[in-house]
């Protein structure tokens, strides 16, 4: 049983902003049923000030990816797309009075979620570096993907990248190569 705080537990049992937004102006997808949770994530937004009236969501996955989706609905509601680019996935897990390390994950993918549905407002796709090598094919996470979450969130280990992404979490065979992409950026941030 996962040691859940209290408001992660509200927000899976009565979580806000549930449910589809008819013809709204900007839909993020991410994950996959497959891999075992996916979100979809719905805003309507004021063209002229670039605000997000609501914002509502559809979730598939485990207490923790509802959770999650319901405090990012609730952290992005009332600002404008430029200040909701700034809500990070700790933000989230901290409205929720924390996340337990294995879950960290359902923050990430909420963070993706806003960042696939503010480009598609946008109409420009996500920034592509060129790396979007498939690491783990168990998660289907890739290279920037890790290489990011463990920027952002200043991860150190193959098990933290695990928590945050899921990638080695399956067979396990990406793990070495989890291991360069971290060597690699502690190499690169002591230059
Ligand atoms: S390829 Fe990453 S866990 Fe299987």
């Amino acid at each position: 049983m996962w040691d859940y705080t209290d408001k992660v537990k509200e927000a899976f049992l009565r979580p806000k902003n549930v449910g589809e937004i008819k013809n709204a102006d900007a839909i993020g997808e991410v994950g996959s049923i497959v891999c075992g949770d996916a979100l979809k994530l719905y805003l309507r937004i004021d063209r002229e000030t670039e605000t997000i009236l609501d914002a509502r969501f559809q979730t598939f996955g485990c207490a923790s990816a509802i959770a999650s989706s319901s405090a990012l609905t609730e952290l992005i509601k009332g600002k404008t797309l430029d200040e909701a680019l700034s809500v990070t996935n700790q933000d989230i897990a901290d409205f929720l009075g924390g996340l337990p390390a294995q879950k960290m994950h359902c923050s990430v993918m909420g963070r993706e979620a806003l960042e696939a549905a503010i480009a598609n407002y946008r109409g420009a796709p996500l920034l592509k570096t060129g790396t979007e090598r498939v690491v783990c094919k168990c998660f289907d996470v890739t290279e920037d993907k890790i290489r990011r979450v463990a920027m952002e969130n200043h991860l150190k280990t193959v098990d933290e990248i695990t928590n945050f992404t899921k990638a080695g979490g399956g067979c396990g065979e990406c793990k070495s190569e989890i291991e360069k992409i971290l060597l690699s950026i502690v190499i690169q941030e002591s230059r």
